[in-house]
């Protein structure tokens, strides 16, 4: 992320690096690839596919154009739109609650990330002859989980403080494109390998007879929204940052792009790695044909991969992945971290470097609670960030930017583009899409949940 002092990206670039860096993370190599296995394959990338065109694009568009609107943290911008008391105080409640959820997003994200932090030392420990200390860093414990969460909250903590056009956009500008090598070229082995095209049909093949499945639709909606990272106020702080001549349409489709991409490259070599494994022996499936240990399948799946590879280059090429990983994992967790921290800095008397110490010391005790309750907290925070609370604020901030937001007042913002016809086909549908496509589109799914 590059803010100046004033509080703005410095470029063009250095924003869509910022929003790209967080949408794509562990959403894409751990969530999108564990989602398709866990529903029917074929059946969820339809659907996602069409949710992330359909809602996700337009919903990114809409949580960007209300913060740069705002200029502000998340609560106070939802508020900007409204004129009514009653209207502000329903809008600042979205926002809190925004801040909330991104709060929460940020204690699970810490322990996985943390996993992908683990999984780097590992093969380091291998080289050195220490099975032990590579087991301790593979294997699922409180222990390691503890000690891994916390050095990513430490990690997150550190980056922010030390300015962030320095580090971490240097970074991510040229660490990103290695990453896509590595999914393009880790796709590409892992399809010559005996077992691969079975995980292909799996992927490409959908089950029609799935698509309306309440699971299926409900996993796919959070996964568009966590993946974009719409519906937790990020995306509106970073839009806070955004000048008002950039054309949000582009900058988005190109986010969501880049987002789409890895999520995708990432299926194509996890799935078809899946049962490569299988093949080589590998317990993938339990007997009834359910998968085992979903939450850490990739984790399974990964190292097997690595390991077919044999020689030296077998942990090269781990510890370069799961390193790019744990910088994906960074960049999405800073934006995170912007929204509490963001808050804070406008509503107290703290400045900005307490403030994520602040965010850091709560999200670190809510994340140790989680992991010494890992069974009964662990999924159960996932779903109710993910697939309830970013789906309802979406659907509030889809209606304020409908409904309540002065139509003169949108088209102003929209009007200040450089190179945009406010009455060009596409600008004029985008206000009345989200108006009342949104909302019911969101509605429907969520419906589906209580009567499926
Ligand atoms: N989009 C990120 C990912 O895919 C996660 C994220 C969610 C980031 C919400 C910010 C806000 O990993």
């Amino acid at each position: 992320m590059s803010v100046k002092s004033s509080g703005q990206f410095s470029s063009r670039i250095g924003f869509i690096m910022a929003a790209a860096g967080s949408a794509v993370g562990v959403g894409n190599i751990w969530g999108f690839p564990t989602q398709a296995a866990t529903h029917g394959g074929g059946a969820f990338l339809l659907v996602y596919a069409v949710l992330i065109l359909l809602l996700g694009f337009p919903m990114l568009m809409a949580e960007l154009m209300v913060g740069r609107h705002g200029q502000t943290n998340p609560a106070d911008a939802m508020t900007k739109l409204a004129n009514k008391p009653l209207a502000k105080k329903i809008a600042k409640s979205i926002g809190l609650v925004s801040i909330i959820t991104a709060t929460l997003i940020c204690t699970f994200y810490s322990i996985l990330s943390g996993w992908f932090v683990s999984f780097a030392l590992a093969p380091v420990a291998q080289m050195a002859n220490q099975a032990e200390v590579a087991a301790w860093l593979m294997d699922f414990s409180i222990s390691r989980n503890l000690v891994f969460t916390l050095l990513f909250i430490t990690l997150v903590i550190w980056v922010i403080r030390q300015g962030v056009q320095q580090g971490i956009e240097r970074w991510s500008k040229r660490l990103m494109p290695l990453l896509l090598v590595m999914l393009v070229a880790g796709a590409i082995y892992i399809l010559t390998q005996p077992g691969a095209m079975q995980g292909l049909s799996v992927l490409f093949v959908p089950d029609f007879s799935r698509v309306l499945d309440t699971e299926v639709l409900m996993g796919a909606l959070g996964q568009t929204f966590f993946s974009l990272s719409v519906g937790t106020g990020a995306m509106m702080v970073y839009g806070a940052y955004l000048n008002k001549r950039e054309n949000i349409a582009k900058l988005t489709a190109y986010v969501t792009l880049m987002d789409t991409s890895v999520a995708l490259l990432a299926a194509l070599m996890i799935i078809p790695a899946m049962y490569v494994a299988q093949h080589n022996g590998v317990q993938i499936f339990a007997d009834d044909g359910s998968l085992l240990n979903s939450d850490t399948l990739v984790f399974s799946v990964l190292p097997a991969l690595f390991d077919s590879l044999g020689g030296i280059s077998q942990y090269l090429l781990a510890i370069v992945f799961f390193s790019l990983m744990t910088i994906a994992g960074l960049t999405s967790a800073m934006s995170i971290v912007e929204v509490p921290t963001s808050y804070l800095v406008e509503k107290t008397s703290l400045t900005r470097n307490s403030a994520s110490l602040v965010v850091g010391a709560f999200i670190a005790t809510v994340a140790c609670v989680i992991v010494f309750n890992f069974n009964e907290l662990f999924g159960l925070i996932i779903t109710i960030t993910t697939e309830r609370a970013q789906p309802l604020i979406a659907l509030g901030i889809a209606i304020y930017l409908g409904w309540v937001w002065h139509r003169n007042s949108l088209l102003a913002a929209i009007s200040q583009q450089q190179g945009v016809d406010k009455d060009s086909y596409f600008w004029r549908m985008w206000p009345v899409y989200v108006k009342f496509v949104c909302p019911v589109l969101i509605c429907l799914i969520i419906m589906q949940l209580f009567l499926g």
